[in-house]
């Protein structure tokens, strides 16, 4: 069975883009794929972060994790700092980065902002990113588009190392959405939906009411010209709706112009409204049962002993390949 890693960030806000990107996907993998999914709290802590906060925002991001479907006797679900591995592999890792690839990512360029000041975490954030993936002899990482420069960059450090040391590591693969690979913010569409832009109505948190749903999609940006197309460069505000459309629905752009009969974008604003509120539902109604249930925790306690039984041989892997330490 191929095994399969991803990791979402524990900040609050866990929106639509991160479902329908990557967390759908990995219900979908759980069925014939052995899954390690992980709240990825040593990258959260690349920008300052309230302590307290954290702490509550991993057991949202946990309790989400199996309120969309991630079933834990199928998947292990832990969280990244209970598995010390991770940081470990982190530095072994940047040791064998060039910080020339780091400065390149676009997400550090566009979080630093070309500031010197920033913290060295967020420059070094993907070798952590790799570090997790690679910690597990992940094949397969199914995340957003966003990701892409960070999953080529695991296999470049993959390869590199597996070159220079002798077979070490598995070298991964991405796994993309069609459809949910990138949605964009309601408010302005040229821009990917994020869980930290200042109006909340740029985004549909999963657990939104059914009336910030309504207000969010009923005033999200389209176009004058009232043609319904699937064009993302002309017209991103529609393709946008149509694409978020298609993700929940499961039904394909195609047949969904082919069979709408709409008046105006309204029209195409209010199924989509009833659509993106069942969909959520359930989800909001599994969370409300789990977030504060004691089996959340023996959950992730069990995840992070089993995700450990992994890591540690893969590391022991590592250091003996090194030559670190002294050997068994
Ligand atoms: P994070 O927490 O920012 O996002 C979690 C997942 O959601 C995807 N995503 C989107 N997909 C579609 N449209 C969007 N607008 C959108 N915004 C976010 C992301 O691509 C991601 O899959 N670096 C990762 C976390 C991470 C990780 C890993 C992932 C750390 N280690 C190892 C995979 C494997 C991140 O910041 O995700």
């Amino acid at each position: 069975m191929k095994r399969v890693f991803s990791g979402v960030q524990p900040t609050g806000n866990i929106h639509i883009g991160n479902y329908l990107g990557a967390l759908k996907q990995f219900v979908e993998l759980q069925e014939d794929h052995e899954c390690i999914y992980c709240i990825v709290d040593e990258h959260a802590i690349t920008v300052p972060q309230d302590p307290k906060e954290l702490r509550e925002h991993i057991l949202d991001v946990a309790a989400l994790y199996m309120a969309i479907g991630v079933d834990p006797k199928k998947s292990i679900i832990f969280v990244q700092s209970q598995v010390s591995q991770h940081a470990e592999l982190g530095w072994v890792l940047c040791c064998n980065c060039y910080t020339g690839e780091l400065s390149r990512m676009t997400q550090f360029k566009a979080k630093s902002g070309g500031n010197e000041s920033v913290g060295t975490g967020l420059l070094t954030y993907p070798v952590l990113m790799a570090a997790d993936i690679l910690l597990y002899d992940t094949d397969v990482v199914p995340v957003g588009n966003d990701q892409k420069q960070h999953i080529e960059l695991t296999r470049d450090i993959a390869i590199r190392v597996n070159n220079k040391y002798g077979k070490t590591f598995v070298v991964p693969e991405g796994r993309f959405m069609k459809e949910g690979a990138r949605i964009m913010a309601l408010d302005d569409p040229e821009a990917k939906m994020s869980k930290s832009a200042e109006n909340i109505h740029s985004r549909i948190s999963l657990l939104d009411e059914d009336s910030k749903i309504k207000k969010s999609i009923m005033r999200a940006t389209t176009d004058s010209d009232g043609e319904f197309r699937f064009d993302p460069v002309q017209k991103p505000g529609v393709s946008n709706l149509l694409n978020i459309y298609s993700a929940f629905s499961g039904v394909s752009v195609d047949e969904i112009l082919a069979g709408q009969n709409w008046r105006g974008y309204g029209d195409l604003k209010k199924e989509l409204v009833a659509v993106t509120q069942e969909a959520l539902a359930p989800i909001k109604k599994n969370y409300e049962e789990i977030r504060h249930s004691e089996e959340l925790i023996r959950v992730l306690n069990d995840g992070a002993e089993r995700a450990t039984a992994i890591a540690q041989p893969v590391m022991q892997r590592v250091r003996d390949k090194f030559g670190l330490g002294l050997g068994r």
